[in-house]
Formats: structure tokens, sequence, C-alpha cells
């Protein structure tokens, strides 16, 4: 298998990324006492290290207890991060040239009502979600901010802010999101919050600190982000287009284009065989939004490709294809991750007869959607 695209350099804000290999963040919930990380936390992301990816994504990380989703999710704020530097330290000892980058998330209305506190941007009538006032979202705001400082403290290259799937990100960008005064209604409102975050981030951050942001090309819900209006469901990546480039001019350096949501439509988040040609979806997402942007984008949905025996095509084949005709410009391991974190070294030395494909069992959703620690069920 022809993988040379995939072995090619790239610069993310001045670094180099070795390869167009990208593990996509995943929750292991898997954190010790008060949301650091724990040893297993540790040597999950040291095979990914070893894996051979150059970029890494750490998973979804709270900014606050109150913004857990999960019981045992990594939270990282400016009291803790002294114990993030173990993590940092074992993947940059792994393979001192990859690019670590954290995620950053408040789970919004999908906080835990047991451990947690759920909030959301704009009312959803029924559902016991408090709104949250405007300066309840600076405050909000604020806390990404500290945060992402916490995250450089600690080591990471640069933070990527969840605004995917459901979560509290999503809520204000999505046409639903009709709330008056400066955060609802219009594009420019429903964007506040990203442009707010850049701007405080990087008026105390380093130059060299990179800022991502995750978003959600069409989350295929009504009034949902990539619809036309607060009624329209049918596909219009209009804001899609116009957000990547609100991104890119806000500051921010990556970009990490995912779809679907964890409310109604997590199929589409990582297409199974229920839902293959979700996968080619993603391909035309991702390269709808590199056209739009010259920094970096990154593509997701590939697991259910793995070697090809599904009849759609393999991971490999495709990753090099996308990569080559300026469709992306990183392939993102997300379910492969939890399978095969050695995937990028062994296609990139010629042992893909050695690759633990995923079957897209969706094991892993199911652990963490019972709040279990998260692996993979098939590869043990
Ligand atoms: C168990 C599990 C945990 C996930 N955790 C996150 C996460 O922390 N942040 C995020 O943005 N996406 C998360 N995702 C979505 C993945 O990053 C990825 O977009 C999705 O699985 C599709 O890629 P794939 O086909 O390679 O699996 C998760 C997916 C799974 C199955
Ligand atoms: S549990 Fe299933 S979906 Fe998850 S990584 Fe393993 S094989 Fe893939």
């Amino acid at each position: 298998m022809n993988i040379e695209n995939m072995m090619k350099k790239i610069s993310i804000k001045g670094m180099t990324a070795s390869n167009r290999f990208a593990v996509l963040p995943t929750e292991s919930n898997a954190a010790a006492e008060g949301g650091v990380p724990s040893s297993e936390t540790v040597k999950r992301y040291r095979r990914m290290a070893a894996g051979g990816a150059a970029l890494i994504y750490c998973e979804a990380t709270a900014i606050n207890q109150d913004a857990r989703a999960r019981v045992n999710q990594l939270i990282l704020t400016a009291d803790n991060w002294e114990s993030f530097k173990p993590l940092t330290e074992a993947v940059k000892k792994e393979n001192p040239d990859a690019v670590f980058i954290l995620q950053l998330d408040h789970a919004g209305a999908l906080a835990s009502t047991d451990f947690a506190k759920p909030v959301g941007i704009y009312d959803r009538p029924g559902s016991g979600v408090e709104v949250l006032t405007d300066s309840g979202i600076e405050k909000i705001i604020q806390g990404f901010v500290d945060s992402s400082l916490a995250a450089e403290k600690a080591g990471f290259d640069g933070v990527e802010i969840k605004i995917c799937h459901g979560f509290l990100g999503t809520d204000f960008i999505q046409p639903l999101n009709r709330r008056g005064g400066k955060y609802g209604g219009s594009f420019k409102n429903r964007t506040a919050f990203i442009t707010e975050f850049a701007k405080g981030v990087k008026a105390k951050a380093g130059k060299r600190f990179i800022l991502g942001l995750r978003i959600p090309a069409y989350e295929s819900i009504p009034g949902g982000f990539g619809s036309a209006g607060p009624e329209e469901v049918i596909e219009d990546l209009t804001e899609t287009i116009a957000m990547a480039r609100l991104a890119e001019k806000a500051g921010i350096s990556i970009i990490s284009v995912s779809a679907g949501s964890a409310v109604g439509n997590a199929d589409l988040i990582h297409p199974t065989a229920k839902y293959p040609d979700g996968v080619y979806r993603h391909f035309g997402w991702a390269a709808a939004v590199k056209k739009a942007v010259r920094i970096p984008v990154v593509g997701a949905g590939y697991s259910y490709l793995s070697d090809g025996k599904t009849g759609i095509g393999s991971w490999a084949y495709w990753a090099d294809k996308n990569v080559r005709d300026g469709n992306v410009d990183f392939v993102g391991l997300g379910r492969q991750g939890f399978a095969d974190p050695g995937l990028p070294s062994k296609l990139m030395n010629s042992r893909a007869d050695e690759v633990n494909y995923c079957t897209a069992c969706l094991g892993c959703g199911g652990l963490l959607l019972s709040q279990q620690p998260v692996k993979c069920v098939v590869y043990k």
C-alpha cells in the first residue's frame, strides 16, 4: 500500500508535524481522583506516541467539575495543571516530535445530573436544563481561557475547543440559539464565544501555543449547525464555511471536522455498518472546509474502512488519496486509536498486515455511555 502522501511533513503554526496521521480526541473515562491523569491515562498516551502519529489530541477534558459528562473525565484548571505534567512528559519522551494538543470542553446540557450540572445556552422547554445568563457565559469563556493557559504550563503544544457533538460549544453556534443579548441570534453573536476565547488566550499565551477548533460540519438535526435556520434540517454548509473562515481570522491554527450529534444522530459521528456512506460524507465535509481556509484541516470517520474488507475501500487507501487530492491535511484515528494506536507506524514501515483494524462494533462507545473506563473490547 502506497502511503507516501501520509508521510509528508506539514506545519501547524510553525511546529512541524512529521506525517499526516492524527489520533483524534477519544474519552477514556479513566482519570484519577480530582480529574487528573491516572497511570492508565499516561500509559494510553505513551502507546499513542509510540504508535507514530505526528499529531495527538488528548481526550475531552472538562474546564471544571460541573462541566463533566463522565464520572472519571479529565479536568484541567489553574489549580491542578502540575498533575498533567507526567502525561505531557511521557508523550514527549516517547516521541519528542509529536504535536500534543488537549481538547477542552464543557458538556453543557449533556453534563451529568448526578455529579455535575447541566446548563444550556438556549431554553429546552421541559428539560430542566438551566439557561446561562450572559455573565454566566462570560465566566465559562474565562474558564476555557484559564484552562488553556494551564494546559500551556502543563506542557501541551496547544488546546482545541470542542463545539461539536451536542456539548455546550454546539449550543452557541446552532441556528436554534435564538437567545437575546450578545451570545444568540445572529451568526456574529453565536460565534462570539470563539472569538472571545481566542482573544483571551492570545493575550496571555506564548506565540507558539496552538489553538484548535473541532466543528460539526453538519449535525443533521432540525435547527442544528450546518442547516440554514432554526426550523431547517437540509444540509447547508454556508455557516460551516463561514465558521472556518472566522476561526482562521480569530487566530485558530487548526480545524478538526466532525459531524452528527450525540443528541439524536450519533451514527453520523462514527459511521458503522448501519451507515457506511457516512464515511464518504465525512470526506466531503472536510474537503469543503479545507477549500475555505489555509490552516490545516483534520478529517474523521475513517475507522469503519479498516483493511477494506467492508467493501468501501481501505483506511490506508482513502487516507493517502484524500491527502494527495488536497481534501484534508491530517487523517484522524478515532476508534482505530483504541483498537491499535500503532497503525501509523505499522503502515509507514510496511507492516500493514500487523494492524489490528477496528471493526466499528462500538463496544468502546457502549463503555463510555455506561460510565465505565473505555477500551477496545475486541483487541484487549
Ligand atoms: C469511545 C469514544 C470516545 C470519544 N471521545 C471523543 C472526545 O473526547 N472528543 C471528541 O471530539 N470526539 C470524541 N469521539 C469521536 C471521535 O473523535 C471520532 O470523531 C469518531 O469516533 C469518528 O472517527 P472514527 O471513525 O475514526 O472512529 C469519541 C468517540 C468514541 C467512539
Ligand atoms: S471496541 Fe469495537 S469500535 Fe471500539 S475500537 Fe474496538 S473494534 Fe473499534
